[in-house]
């Protein structure tokens, strides 16, 4: 059955792959973004991939005014949010500008939501609301550990959402908690174009394989894991976009919310991404061990079982692809620029 569904920053990078997965489910989409963290060719990409029209609009989560006209406009059957803020020490340097847009933003969208009757929604949540997990595989059963403002953002998002579904049993909301996005769409046309200095490894690493930084700094190599580098679930973000269209439909079928870790159960530590990536891209990336991150965490791998039983979620793609498709992705963002 075709729904139509709301993505909030939807011309994000996780967003506009889901914007792809959607339709190619048959849903119609709208897009909200206010091109915050997102280039303003996204939308004609996503017609390029798709072959249909992108509808957008172009407005802040956080206005009351555009969101009820959009509802007003557009009969959404469920939302999507994916707008925020997401770099970790910006949060820590700029904490209001989280809670406005994180919380403040989540705020706004349910009250425009409920007052329309569209009662469904897709959180993007993520491990970070583990802090430091006392078990990897982590559950989703592990506690809440805020490291930072950015992870209490999506704690209290996720928190508010609960006790939203506890007053009214007409919500019906899936929290998705993703662990490491990675990877691009096999097109090249969509993918993650951080405008600074990349802070996460795979961007990081695709940089230093472009020649664009000298080399990786690998944040230690005294943790207790095989190689003693962080290790990591690394997702592809087209298995992560299917993953959204499961939980829209598992929301829409049956009204039932969930919450869901999102990765593929399988860490690789900072010098197996390294070694991936050269294998994909047949450069030498040179790295040089350094001192720890301060608020670093050793191990993030999902338990990835709930996510199966409840979604039937497996994903499908591994390390290799997500090192060729993002090498295909930023060599031709290269060779454009
Ligand atoms: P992104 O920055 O690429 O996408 C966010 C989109 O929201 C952007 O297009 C931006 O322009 C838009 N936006 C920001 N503020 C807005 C506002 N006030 N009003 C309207 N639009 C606004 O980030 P992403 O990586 O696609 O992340 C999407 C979601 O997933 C975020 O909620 C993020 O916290 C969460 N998440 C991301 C990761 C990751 O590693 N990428 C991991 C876990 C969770
Ligand atoms: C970071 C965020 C987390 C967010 C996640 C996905 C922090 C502290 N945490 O997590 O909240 O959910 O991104 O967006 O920023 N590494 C290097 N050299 C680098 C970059 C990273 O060695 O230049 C290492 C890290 O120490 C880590 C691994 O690579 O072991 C992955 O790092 P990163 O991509 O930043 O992701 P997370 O640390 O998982």
């Amino acid at each position: 059955m075709t729904s139509r569904i709301l993505l909030t920053g939807g011309a994000g990078y996780i967003g506009s792959h889901t914007h792809v997965a959607l339709v190619a489910a048959g849903h119609d989409v709208v897009i909200l973004d206010n091109f915050a963290n997102a280039q303003r060719t996204v939308p004609e990409r996503l017609e390029q991939i798709t072959g249909k029209r992108v509808t957008l609009v172009e407005g802040d989560v956080r206005d009351a005014d555009t969101l009820a006209k959009l509802f007003a406009r557009h009969e959404i059957d469920a939302v999507v949010h994916f707008a925020a803020l997401k770099a970790v020490g910006e949060s820590m340097a700029r904490p209001l500008a989280y809670f406005d847009v994180n919380i403040g933003g989540l705020s706004t969208l349910l009250r425009a939501m409920d007052n329309a009757g569209c009662r469904r929604l897709v959180f993007s949540s993520s491990a970070t609301v583990y802090g430091i997990p006392d078990e990897a595989p982590t559950p989703e059963t592990a506690p809440f550990r805020a490291m930072n403002p950015y992870g209490q953002t999506k704690i209290t998002g996720e928190q508010m959402l609960g006790w939203l579904q506890a007053a009214n049993p007409e919500w019906a909301v899936g929290i998705l908690r993703y662990f490491n996005p990675a990877g691009a769409h096999g097109s090249a046309l969509i993918g993650e174009d951080p405008r600074d200095i990349p802070n996460n490894l795979m961007p990081f690493v695709a940089k230093v394989a472009l020649g664009e930084l000298p080399r990786v700094s690998v944040f230690g190599n005294d943790y207790d894991t095989a190689d003693g580098t962080g290790v990591r679930d690394y997702i592809h973000v087209e298995d992560l976009a299917r993953g959204h269209v499961l939980s829209l439909e598992k929301l829409l079928s049956t009204r039932q919310g969930h919450i869901v870790n999102l990765g593929t159960g399988r860490g690789y530590s900072v010098l197996e991404v390294i070694a991936a990536y050269q294998r994909a891209t047949n450069r030498d990336i040179p790295y040089q061990i350094t001192d720890r991150r301060p608020g670093d965490v050793p191990i993030y791998v999902a338990r990835a079982d709930r996510a199966v039983e409840v979604l039937g979620f497996r994903t499908e793609k591994g390390l290799d692809e997500m090192c060729a498709s993002s090498w295909k992705w930023v060599s031709g963002l290269a060779g454009k620029a």
